[in-house]
C-alpha cells in the first residue's frame, strides 16, 4: 500500500488544484491531503482565505481521487504528520522545487509542474478588475 500526501490552501477551488491532485493519486494507491487551516494561511499569505477551511475541507473530500482529509495547522509539522499519516511520497507542485529535500530520508519527494495560466490569486485579482 503506498500512501501519498500533499499539502495546499485550496481556496477558490480551481483546475490546477484538480489536476495537482488527480496526478498525485496516480503516483500511489492512497490519497491523504493537507489542508491549510485559516490561521495557517493568515500567517503564510497575510490573509484570510475567501473559503473556510471547514468548506475547503469538505471540497477536498468529496473528490473522487482523495481518500483522507486533515486540517494543516503549522507548516513546521510536515515530517510529523507525513509519519502520523504513513505517507511514503510527498507530492508538492514546483513552486516549492527544493524546499522539502531535507524529508527525503523518511519519504519520497516529488515535485509536480503547476497548471499554467491559474491560480488563487490570479482568479482574485481577475474578479477585482472586472467589478471595476
Ligand atoms: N497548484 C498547481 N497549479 C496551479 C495552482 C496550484 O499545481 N495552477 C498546486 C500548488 O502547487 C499546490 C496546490 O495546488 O501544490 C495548492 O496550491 P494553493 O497554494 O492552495 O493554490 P494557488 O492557486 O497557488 O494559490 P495562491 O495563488 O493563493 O498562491
Amino acid at each position: 500500500m503506498t500512501n501519498v500526501i500533499t499539502f495546499g490552501t485550496f481556496d477558490l477551488f480551481h483546475y490546477g488544484h484538480l489536476r495537482i491532485l488527480e496526478r498525485a493519486k496516480i503516483l500511489g494507491d492512497r490519497l491523504i491531503v493537507g489542508v491549510s487551516s485559516d490561521e495557517l494561511n493568515y500567517r503564510k499569505k497575510n490573509r484570510y482565505p475567501l473559503i473556510s477551511e471547514e468548506y475547503r475541507c469538505h471540497i477536498i473530500n468529496s473528490l473522487k481521487c482523495v481518500d483522507e482529509v486533515f486540517l494543516e495547522k503549522s507548516l513546521e509539522l510536515k515530517r510529523d504528520y507525513i509519519r502520523q499519516y504513513r505517507a511514503n511520497i510527498l507530492v508538492m507542485g514546483d513552486d516549492w522545487k527544493g524546499k522539502f529535500d531535507h524529508l527525503k530520508c523518511i519519504c519520497d519527494v516529488i515535485y509536480l509542474p503547476r497548471t499554467v495560466n491559474i491560480s488563487t490569486s490570479c482568479l482574485i485579482e481577475q474578479i477585482r478588475r472586472n467589478s471595476k
